[in-house]
């Protein structure tokens, strides 16, 4: 068997001997743990690494480890002395060139390809591919390097010889490249906000370096992950199938709430579909990936896509007969998928509320209670009052029914420190 071979499924050992399949997850935070969860269903070695100890992946893998990712000496190393059979990134901060090498040299397979990792970590990356590349629809955006940068892509500047480049205009949002969940993201609504916001990005980036990108803000009716997996199909050839449409709501970059199936006009579907398709056939390899879109009637735009589950895509947890993690397991061990929705459902966030070690859920037995629901608590070994540590899931004939019903059980865990 060619490590580097994707067309054939991969033959399952048994755990812990040397017949064992090692898969290494890096990062193993609450989606990690369930892709970890849904490995071990099939007899797959673990190894689950995180930045810190008894992370919620820890404590259900094989092995666990503790590294800084984003070290390429620290990852080079526990790759090479591992030598799993694939490396599955579930994060975005990893020193990805580092994966790059390893996948070059044919010392791992990286899912989906070192290739997608490298460029999804960073939004300069995957824009210039998706708008420049592909010629998908997205926001107008630039990338700026300080504050007159931002205020002249703004405002809009006349190049040397007399041309002008027009600007962005407000209202805007402004990211760093390196960011996830809404860290140092703000909008932009007029000139008075725009040094905050610069000051913000600079303070919330993943490194230092200070590049941002503006977008002009989107005025869309909704916005929806389309979760996209590649499988192998029947013949052998890598097939595109598609989960219905999940809706959420985010509040400060950050998803509180999603549901699924989001309706939406066939058009709009078939659009979301064929931009899904076109990102992800040029990301290439095999798993799950979720596509951001933003909808306004028949109009979709590409926003981002993580070449790997979503958070809002917890939901498939309640929804689907095969949810996001068990796809994501399938498809990267070569096996195939079923996409089908069981019921319409929604998910929950539940947060922290207090910054604490080792504390407690009150309130479990009422949210259960509630009927037709279903709790994850994560597991995490500290609380902060904006972290999420666990999801509410319901389901029910109609989405709205279904989050009412996740939004009360989530309402009723109550966290506390002791
Ligand atoms: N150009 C835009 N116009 C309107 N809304 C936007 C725009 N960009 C981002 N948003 C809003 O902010 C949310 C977070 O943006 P984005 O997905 O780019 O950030 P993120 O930090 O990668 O978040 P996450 O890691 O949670 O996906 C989007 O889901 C959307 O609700
Ligand atoms: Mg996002």
């Amino acid at each position: 068997m060619n490590a580097t071979d994707p067309a054939t499924a991969l033959p399952l050992g048994t755990p812990l001997s040397a017949a064992a399949t090692r898969v290494m997850l890096l990062g193993s935070g609450e989606l990690g743990k369930e892709v970890l969860i849904a490995l071990q269903r099939l007899g797959v070695e673990t190894i689950a690494v995180d930045r810190y100890d008894n992370a919620p992946g820890h404590q259900v893998a094989h092995h666990a480890r503790t590294i800084t990712m984003s070290d390429p000496e620290q990852l080079r190393a526990l790759i090479e002395a591992e030598r799993p059979l694939l490396v599955v990134p579930e994060i975005e901060a990893i020193a990805t060139p580092v994966l790059q090498d390893l996948e070059e040299r044919g010392v791992v397979r990286v899912i989906p390809t070192a290739r997608a990792a490298r460029l999804t970590m960073d939004r300069e990356g995957i824009r210039r591919l998706a708008a420049e590349a592909l010629g998908l629809a997205t926001s107008p955006y630039r990338f700026c390097d300080s504050l007159a940068e931002l205020q002249a892509a703004i405002d809009g500047s006349t190049a040397e010889g007399g041309e002008r480049r027009p600007g962005i205009g407000y209202p805007c949002v402004v990211k760093p490249v390196m960011s996830s969940s809404g860290k140092g993201q703000s909008k932009i609504d007029g000139p008075a906000d725009v040094q905050a916001a610069w000051d913000y990005a600079m303070a919330g980036g993943r490194v230092g370096a200070g590049r941002v990108i503006v977008e002009g803000f989107i005025d869309f009716d909704y916005e929806i992950t389309l979760l996209t997996v590649r499988a192998i199909g029947m013949d052998g050839q890598i097939e595109t199938h598609f989960c219905d449409p999940i809706g959420h709501v985010q509040v400060a970059g950050d998803y509180v709430e999603s549901w699924q199936p989001h309706p939406m006009s066939s058009f709009a579907l078939g659009r979301a579909r064929e931009i899904a398709k076109a990102v992800t056939d040029d990301l290439g390899g095999q798993g799950l990936f979720g596509v951001e879109l933003f909808v306004k009637g028949d109009q979709v735009w590409f926003s981002e896509v993580s070449p790997r589950p979503h958070d809002t895509g917890m939901v498939t947890m309640i929804t689907q007969r095969q949810n996001e993690f068990e796809l994501h397991a399938r498809a990267i061990l070569g096996l195939p998928v079923d996409t089908r929705l069981a019921s319409p459902g929604a998910s929950a966030v539940i947060y922290g509320g207090v910054d604490a070690r080792a504390m407690v859920f009150d309130g479990v037995d009422a949210a259960l209670r509630v009927p037709q629901t279903e709790l994850r608590l994560f597991g995490k070994p500290e609380s902060f009052v904006k972290r999420r540590m666990g999801v509410a899931l319901a389901f029910d004939a109609d989405v709205e029914r279904a989050r009412a019903r996740a939004k009360q059980a989530a309402a009723l865990v109550k966290p506390r420190a002791v």
